[in-house]
């Protein structure tokens, strides 16, 4: 299947990367679970050698999401988290990386409890801040890690501006784009050089897989990260990268349902008298709606509300009967989740107070329910 250079989003989606399979037609690229591939004669194969090495429902994958992100290569790792350890591996030791400070917990446990301890150097800014990005900066600087809708506070950067201050640095910028989806921003088209994504969110989206990728601009980029992809070994499996692959398919359908969703629920809460704050791009209440207006196509699915109280969100928590009580984001279900409790667990009360996740902040992952569904669910929850 040949597209167009010209090929729109959901095409690209539903396309990219895949071609019939050459023995039987399929129009689904098969789940090639195998391990190895058998030579023709010594140094005689098709480009397949061992399962680690090449897999052809995993390269599907990595062609789909690269073209999905406007990338030269896609690299599919086990996890986000091990998706963004091997961006690591690029790293020497006394490198330094500058942080959005909003990052999501897993990512701040890496950095700090694993990877400081083989010599990285990490430090967090507001990178919502323009302002502050530069002076962070020092001599060994060699990644600005950003975050765009930030978990679960929601605060927004200009990748734009943040790119072009890093790039005047030498200062290579990894955006996590985990959050937003390439639906609503392709940072590689804003100037940043790496995109990694948690495929188990949205890329996914049906909640039955767990993985990373990593999507580059740059040819020595690519290089390393297929390199390491093999020699460290944390590849996505091959039924994970077919249900991945058959999520993106609908990534643009799923992505229009769940932003129209999120912003009826977020103006429903907004006017609820038992929350005292709702923190959603789309509200004009929100600090950086312009920014997020002009840079993404929607506003994505991710809405974090103020009960108040640890006890007013415990009481929320226990009454839920259609939204589930669960960590992850990005499905079709609609889930609800505590960060200081549940995602944010492994950064420490202070940090997590001076960076604003209070003990009654509450977040939904919007899915693509009917929405009067979610609105009577919340309705008797809140009551
Ligand atoms: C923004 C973000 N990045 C990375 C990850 C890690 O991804 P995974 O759970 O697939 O390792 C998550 C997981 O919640 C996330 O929310």
């Amino acid at each position: 299947m040949k597209l167009n250079d010209d090929a729109r989003f959901s095409t690209i989606c539903i396309h990219a990367g895949q071609e019939p399979d050459p023995s039987t037609g399929a129009i689904i690229t098969p789940i090639y679970q195998t391990s190895t591939y058998v030579q023709e004669g010594l140094g005689q194969h098709k480009g397949f050698e061992y399962g680690r090495t090449q897999n052809p429902t995993r390269m599907a994958l990595e062609r789909n999401v690269a073209a999905i992100e406007s990338g030269i290569a896609g690299i599919a790792f086990a996890s986000g988290m091990a998706a963004i350890d091997a961006i690591l591996t690029r790293l020497e030791s006394g490198d330094h990386v500058l942080v959005s400070d909003n990052t999501y917990g897993g990512t701040f446990r890496l950095f700090e409890r694993v990877r400081r301890k083989f010599g990285l150097c990490f430090s967090y800014v507001d990178s919502s801040n323009l302002d502050l990005i530069a002076p962070a900066i020092t001599p060994r600087t060699k990644y600005l890690f950003l975050e765009s809708p930030t978990n679960p506070l929601l605060r927004i950067t200009d990748l734009a501006a943040a790119s072009d201050i890093a790039h005047r640095h030498g200062v290579r910028v990894i955006v996590d784009n985990t959050f937003a989806s390439p639906y609503l921003q392709r940072p590689l088209e804003l100037g940043a050089d790496i995109v990694v994504h948690s495929t188990t969110k949205f890329l996914n989206g049906h909640s039955d897989s767990v993985g990373g990728i990593v999507v580059v601009r740059h040819a020595d980029d690519e290089e390393w990260m297929r390199f390491v992809q093999n020699a460290a070994g944390a590849i996505l499996g091959p039924m994970d990268s077919w249900l991945v692959l058959r999520g993106t398919k609908t990534l643009d359908v799923r992505m229009e349902r769940t932003n129209a969703n999120a912003m009826a629920l977020a103006e429903f809460l907004a006017g609820h008298p038992k929350v005292t704050e709702t923190i959603y791009p789309g509200l004009t209440s929100h600090p950086q709606h312009k920014l997020a207006a002009r840079q993404m196509r929607g506003f994505g699915g991710l809405i974090s509300f103020d009960t108040g109280s640890i006890d007013a969100a415990t009481r929320l928590l226990g009454r839920v009967r259609l939204l589930a009580l669960a960590e992850s984001l990005g499905g079709v279900e609609t889930l609800i989740s505590h960060p200081a409790v549940m995602t944010h667990a492994s950064v420490p009360p202070e940090r997590r107070a001076a960076i604003g996740i209070s003990d009654g902040l509450v977040r939904i992952s919007v899915g693509i329910e009917d929405v009067d569904d979610l609105k009577a669910d919340l309705t008797q929850a809140l009551a």
